[in-house]
């Protein structure tokens, strides 16, 4: 402050005096830096409001940005805060994974926690909000104390927090008010001109800083989507009850965390755990029996209309079909096999019928019982599959019951689906009035929850289509393993338009930031809707529904695309038409020792080295979009000096997405670590890599 300005303020606050007013305080601002000192983040409660400001290296990230929230019948924090009292602390600790992108997670952090206080408009109340930094990013959290301004059921209707990233920054994001929920193709524009968007979305500054802004531990509120409040202003948004307001909640009460990875180019975003860091420990105690592994599943005949998940096609869910699909899983190795379509309530319009769904009731020609045994006798397990159309109260009404049948016939995990439009989840509420709610919304989050824990009772995981967004509460709850909550392949059966050839490059930097996807890779049929059809009233769909990528780059996406369950999504026909190329399939691990980002920009390519748990083997895949590029990629993630036997899967000489998607090389090679590895990918193109130690 000026001296000039300093006498200014102590003249008005006489003037405050007179009128038998507080003055406000001199605005007072906090400081907290990264480990590194690189990112820096500056608390203010400057005119009373309290804001926050981001620079990375010296170069602002976020400028300064409100922080606050609204209530419906007590009194918010908005105006005529200031700084009450701050807290410091430090911490450098590493934890372990009980499966994940690496075993070992470092949490390296300085942290902040400062209280505002305020009586303006009212009582005297206080919110705290609780800054990290680390190396890769900063996270911040309000904590609500129990006071007497606070009593009672409280309801958040606005939480203020803004996110000022500039209108000329670029950014990469899929819209959040639109009926398909996650399922949108990454949009690229600069912030300025976006209007709405989920989290996480990614962003580039001017000066070339690489950003993304999402949330951690989602636990009994609504979820963030970012709302322009004027160009390159966001505001974080929160979904709001049907008719109520956007969180129901009690004093003490914490948020989720709002993050900021921040990185000087992009693959820096991936190469970040903030988001694991920021969640709770694992309250499951031993969870031995959460087993990642590679699938195969009566799936991906349904989305290429094969086989209908009703009875009134060829029904897919039948006892002989099952064990057809167990056989080749105890074949190849693949450890469960998922199957769609087995219980009653699918018949029919299943997608506007979900109270039809019985969670306990197989149709008539498929034995549960019996498929639980058979597989368990070739050391394959089961899958489920709950569909539950989003009619939540139907579900939840047998979920207990149903997760204790999987149980009883050794299912593990259980695939769960949401499919409605957004917006349209069901609730009867106690009054037995029908209420829709977001898939996105307090409701749904509390929802996806009870299920972990339901499940965790009984040894089962679950993988969650139509969900709500991941936010790292895989380190809480390591039963929630996978989740949907993106375009996976089953668009290039049926999805108009199709995944373009950039897509997979796409999701790398923005939709897995925010933990993995059961994106369910492996289609070696590239040109599904041109074969005909197996019955005149089961037409194909549109022979342009195709995957748009190389045979290579769909072994790549078993490296690239992180989850602990991996399926192998095609039939099983059109694996052992390729057995030179499932052999990938079949050797590629799905539970890793380290990952490691090792070169890529948003959209256009990516490349990953990933380290098996199991066999301590190295992989490595790469993806590019339309246009082929040359790879130099080191290979200092192995051994310096040490001969190797790459297994390699590349894009044959003349191969394309369009023209030529078979062509491909399988050779060996001997490499040695901390040498180069040169790569030519082909439009929509990729490869894929095993690295075998020479004894
Ligand atoms: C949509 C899911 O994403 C898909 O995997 C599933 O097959 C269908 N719903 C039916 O549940």
């Amino acid at each position: 402050m000026t001296r000039q300005w300093k006498s200014l303020v102590a003249m008005a606050a006489i003037a405050w005096a007179a009128m038998g007013a507080a003055a406000p305080a001199e605005a007072e601002s906090l400081t907290l830096a990264s480990p590194d000192g690189r990112i820096t983040v500056t608390v203010s409660d400057d005119g009373g409001q309290a804001t926050y400001a981001v620079a990375f290296e010296g170069k602002q990230v976020i400028a300064p940005s409100k922080l606050g929230m609204l209530f419906a019948e007590h009194h918010g924090f908005e105006r005529g805060l200031a700084i009450a009292a701050s807290a410091r602390a430090s911490r450098d600790t590493t934890w372990e994974q009980p499966w994940g992108e690496r075993r070992l997670v470092r949490d390296q952090h300085n942290e902040l926690a400062v209280t505002f206080r305020t009586a303006t408009d009212g009582p005297a109340r206080e919110l705290t909000v609780r800054f990290r930094a680390f190396d890769s990013g900063i996270g911040f959290r309000y904590e609500l104390a129990e006071q007497d301004a606070l009593r009672g059921e409280i309801a958040i209707v606005e939480e203020l927090t803004q996110f000022a990233v500039g209108e000329r920054t670029s950014m990469w994001y899929t819209p959040s008010d639109e009926f398909n929920r996650y399922e949108y193709l990454t949009r690229t524009a600069p912030a300025g001109k976006v209007d709405d968007a989920h989290t996480p979305a990614t962003f580039r500054s001017e000066s070339g800083i690489h950003f993304s802004i999402h949330e951690a531990a989602l636990v009994d509120y609504s979820a963030m989507s970012l709302g322009a409040l004027r160009p390159g202003t966001f505001e974080a948004r929160l979904r709001n009850w049907q008719g109520g307001p956007k969180v129901k909640t009690k004093a003490p009460f914490t948020s989720p965390w709002r993050t900021i990875q921040i990185a000087p180019d992009a693959v820096g975003l991936i190469n970040s755990d903030i988001i694991l860091n920021l969640n709770e420990p694992n309250k499951l105690g031993d969870v031995s029996w959460v087993e990642p592994g590679k699938y195969v599943g009566i799936w991906w005949a349904m989305h290429i209309r094969d086989r209908t998940w009703g009875r009134e096609g060829i029904h897919g869910a039948t006892t002989e079909e099952t064990k057809r699909y167990i056989d080749f899983a105890a074949r190849h190795g693949f450890a469960g096999v998922l199957v769609e379509g087995w219980n009653i309530g699918w018949d029919g319009d299943w997608f506007n019928n979900g109270d039809l769904f019985r969670f306990t009731e197989p149709m008539p020609d498929f034995d549960l019982e019996e498929l639980g045994r058979y597989a368990r006798s070739k050391g394959v397990r089961l899958i489920g599959h709950h569909e539950t159309s989003a009619n939540i109260t139907n579900y939840e009404k047998q979920m207990e019951a149903a997760f204790d049948l999987y149980e009883k016939v050794g299912v593990r995990q259980v695939k769960t689906g949401y499919v409605a439009d957004a917006g349209d989840a069901v609730r009867i509420d106690d009054k037995g009035i029908r209420r829709y709610e977001w898939h996105d919304s307090q409701f749904m989050v509390r929802h996806h929850l009870k299920v972990v824990q339901e499940a965790a009772k009984r040894r089962i995981s679950i993988n969650a289509h139509e969900p709500v967004k991941d936010t790292g509460l895989r380190r809480t709850y390591p039963n929630w393993m996978t989740r949907e909550g993106a375009r996976g392949m089953e668009f290039n059966a049926w999805g108009s338009p199709p995944n373009p050839p950039n897509h997979e490059a796409m999701l790398a930097f923005t939709r897995m930031l925010a933990g993995p996807m059961d994106f369910t890779p492996g289609i070696f049929d590239l040109r599904p809707n041109e074969r005909p059809p197996l019955r005149p009233d089961m037409p194909r769909g549109d022979p342009a529904n195709r995957p748009q990528t190389t045979l290579a780059k769909q072994l790549a996406l078993y490296v690239v695309l992180y989850s602990p369950l991996q399926m192998a999504a095609d039939l099983p026909e059109n694996y052992e038409a390729r057995m030179d190329a499932f052999q990938f399939i079949k050797d590629v691990e799905a539970d890793w020792e380290q990952s490691i980002a090792l070169a890529g920009e948003i959209g256009e390519y990516v490349a990953f080295a990933r380290q098996g748990r199991k066999s301590k083997e190295w992989f490595l895949g790469a993806v590019t979009d339309e246009n082929p590029r040359d790879l130099s990629l080191p290979l200092s993630f192995l051994a310096k000096g040490k001969k190797y036997r790459a297994q390699i899967y590349r894009d044959g000489p003349d191969a394309d997405w369009d023209t030529n998607p078979y062509a491909i090389v399988i050779e060996e090679k001997l490499v040695t670590g901390g040498e180069s590895f040169a790569v030519r990918l082909a439009p929509g193109g990729g490869v894929a890599v095993r690295f075998v130690p020479v004894k």
